[in-house]
């Protein structure tokens, strides 16, 4: 297939379009570079180019006849989407609308979205289905939400067939350390704690011990990022096939607390980084874990590289080789 890319050089995108590669698709990334890199696509041709230049967009759909369009391109910092909301509403839910404006017009058959947990916002329950209400607490989850939607309506107005995949914790990195989690001032536990045990930064902060679970801190579904990237090309698959629109949870549906992946990292680094118990962080749900069972079914996705140790290997030899290369590129 011939596919457009759109962030196919940040974290996510970077995985799915190496194994897009592998398998034998035609990929033209879209991506302007703000948080991923030109280094990180590692098949097809990037192209350069903002979301929000419709012009680009239009040449780039006119000169391409596209079977596919996934779409990563997204800002994804929860707490910058809380300060700046429209920043999140004009690169997340506007660009997507401009992006679906040619899907249709050029009749691009099938759409990949890259959706999230956090349209589930602070759910009662700990193990969340697709069917759970959708009730995001900030402007990332809900511009994400409005996203499905307006990609579900065109979808029943006779637009592309799609899969929109709600992420849980995405973490770790390519098993031979050619790609990995590259973007500045990266948030994620996962990420943080391998940097802490590098000596990037001299303490982790483990945000809120008084949580409602067995050790008292917040519970997450973590995702190795090569699983998570098979799951777009089973999508396209799916879709090839003649399967119908879905909206999938793509975790594995078990969790992990802040100190079981502190203690992971630890393990597998051999490092003991000092770590400080803070505050709860405003928004954190206690517990979140996907759901499953609905992915495998429709996809017949099937996780390599679900264990925790196996994630933070891949994550801890990537942070190790990223280390290097700034080391390198700064002499
Ligand atoms: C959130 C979003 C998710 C988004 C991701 C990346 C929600 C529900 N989820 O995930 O959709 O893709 O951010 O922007 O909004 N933690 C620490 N110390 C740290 C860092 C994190 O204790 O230094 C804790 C957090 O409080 C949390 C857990 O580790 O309990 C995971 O945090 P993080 O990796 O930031 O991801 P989420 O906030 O779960």
């Amino acid at each position: 297939m011939k596919v457009l890319v759109t962030g196919g050089a940040g974290y996510i995108g970077s995985h799915v379009v190496r194994q897009l590669g592998e398998a034998g698709h035609d990929v033209v990334v879209y991506d302007n570079l703000s948080s991923g890199h030109a280094w990180a696509v590692l098949s097809g041709q990037l192209v350069e180019g903002d979301l929000a230049d419709g012009e680009r967009l239009d040449a780039l759909f006119a000169q391409n006849r596209f079977d596919a369009v996934l779409h990563f391109a997204a800002f994804i910092v929860v707490p910058e989407s809380v300060a700046e909301p429209l920043k999140y509403y004009a690169n997340n839910t506007r660009n997507t609308l401009g992006l679906l404006e040619r899907v249709q017009r050029f009749e691009v058959p099938y759409f990949v979205f890259s959706s999230t947990a956090a349209v589930y916002g602070m759910p009662d329950k700990t193990i969340i289905d697709e069917e759970t209400p959708l009730a995001p607490i900030n402007p990332y989850g809900a511009s994400k939400m409005m996203s499905e939607r307006m990609l579900m309506d065109l979808g029943s107005a006779g637009g592309p067939a799609y899969v929109a995949l709600r992420y849980f914790n995405v973490a770790g990195a390519d098993p031979e350390a050619r790609i990995g989690q590259a973007t500045p001032n990266a948030t994620h536990l996962i990420k943080v704690a391998c940097q802490a045990a590098l000596g990037q930064r001299d303490r982790l902060q483990i945000f809120g011990t008084d949580y409602p679970t067995p050790d008292g801190t917040c519970i997450r579904d973590y995702i190795h990022v090569e699983d998570l990237a098979r799951a777009h090309l089973d999508a396209l698959d799916y879709l090839a096939a003649g399967g119908e629109s879905r909206v999938l949870n793509c975790g594995y549906g078990r969790g992990y607390s802040v100190r079981e992946v502190v203690e992971a990292v630890r393990r597998v680094s051999g490092v003991d980084f000092s770590v400080e118990e803070s505050p709860r962080r405003a928004g954190d749900p206690p517990a979140l874990v996907a759901e499953n069972t609905r992915i495998k079914q429709v996809l017949g996705w099937q996780p390599r590289y679900d264990d925790l140790d196996t994630i933070v290997r891949d994550a801890w030899r990537w942070e190790q080789k990223f280390a290097r290369l700034q080391q390198e590129k700064e002499r």
